[in-house]
């Protein structure tokens, strides 16, 4: 294993992609990548990731934001609670360094929501701080290049790859190492389809490759069946609102606001019917169509009805908020699973924000 670290660094040095977040040493600017690297892919993060910087610069910024402005900021990258998460690390840091990152790795990784991988990223990345960094990208290059056939799915696969490279890691040129085996998985040493071994800096020292059993590693056993959940979408509005509410501080997509929903498939009479129990009054109702959205655990498969009412405001009886759509757009952080409703009243979120 040794041998990949002199090849792999000076591939790294070479060829690496110039992104926003390399050649930096801010800490905090290096979390926030990381940990939207985590939820998508580099050129989707790109906007999210200057935004976010702009709007809170630093760790005192993100400490005291408000919930809502948070998550609209974070609109359409998912996994919510790592946002939420990240708020409660930068609160600790303001109160137990002052607003320092500190610079070791145990006191990192003891931070709300920075398990193994953020704190060897953030140490080795600003702090030159020689531990090792294994998420997807690095457990693949590393079963490949080994030989392994554990399951990479597997919390005592990821240990044993960190105790590897904790064995090599280089003192001098931690952050290129670390950053050289991510970046091999995501250009070089790909998932889907072959990987380019004949540009690999490491193929020489590769087991799949010798082996052609590049398709066969890594093992990745396959997660849970997600459940499947039928629901119905409302767009209630009336000559200028629309009726959004906020979901409970606790489960899928806590705290952010929403299009009415509920459970099932209902028919455009059940729809209308169901219109009339929560107190509106239905004028006029037009179908949406089905739309899909995948979550980690579950599948929600919608329909939707948008549905013309009297007087919004006055008679519903469930907790509800109206407001315009503009206003919705620019404050309210609704998640992407409803991207194909809310564009019937022309609110863009999340990603779609950033395209033209
Ligand atoms: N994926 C995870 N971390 C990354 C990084 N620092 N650069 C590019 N892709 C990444």
């Amino acid at each position: 294993m040794k041998r990949i670290v002199e090849p792999l660094v000076k591939w790294y040095r070479e060829n690496r992609r110039e992104l926003p977040w390399r050649n930096i040493d801010d800490p905090y600017r290096i979390w926030v990548s990381e940990i939207m690297l985590q939820q998508t892919r580099v050129e989707a993060v790109k906007p999210f990731y200057a935004r976010f910087l702009e709007a809170l610069p630093t760790v005192s910024h993100l400490a005291n934001v408000e919930e809502d402005k948070l998550l609209k900021l974070w609109e359409g990258l998912g996994y919510y609670n790592r946002v939420r998460n990240m708020q409660k690390a930068a609160q600790q840091i303001m109160v137990e360094y002052n607003g320092e990152f500190p610079r070791e790795y145990e006191k990192l990784r003891k931070l709300t929501g920075i398990g193994n991988y953020t704190a060897g990223a953030i140490s080795s990345f600003a702090f030159g701080i020689p531990k090792p960094a294994v998420d997807g990208n690095v457990l693949r290059v590393i079963s490949r290049i080994t030989g392994s056939y554990d399951d990479i799915m597997k919390a005592s696969t990821k240990t044993k790859v960190e105790e590897q490279l904790s064995e090599i890691i280089p003192i001098d040129a931690a952050c290129d190492f670390n950053q050289g085996l991510i970046e091999l998985g995501a250009i070089v040493c790909v998932p889907n389809g072959a990987p380019k071994c004949d540009i690999c800096p490491l193929a020489h020292l590769c087991y799949a490759k010798q082996h052609g059993v590049q398709g066969e590693l890594p093992v990745k056993s396959k997660a849970k069946a997600r459940k499947i959940e039928k629901r119905t979408v409302f767009i209630f509005k009336d000559g200028e609102n629309v009726a959004i509410r906020k979901r409970p501080s606790r489960g899928l997509l806590a705290g952010l606001y929403e299009l009415p929903n509920i459970e099932g498939e209902l028919s455009q009479e059940e729809a209308l019917a169901y219109s009339r129990t929560i107190g509106l009054a239905p004028l006029r109702i037009k179908p949406l169509g089905e739309a899909k959205h995948i979550f980690s655990h579950v599948e929600w498969q919608m329909i939707g009805y948008s549905i013309r009412v009297d007087e919004l405001e006055h008679s519903c009886t469930e907790n509800m908020i109206f407001i315009h759509p503009d206003e919705v757009e620019k404050n309210y952080p609704i998640p992407a699973a409803f991207e194909n409703y809310v564009k019937h009243v022309n609110v863009k979120i999340g990603q779609e924000k950033f395209e033209e």
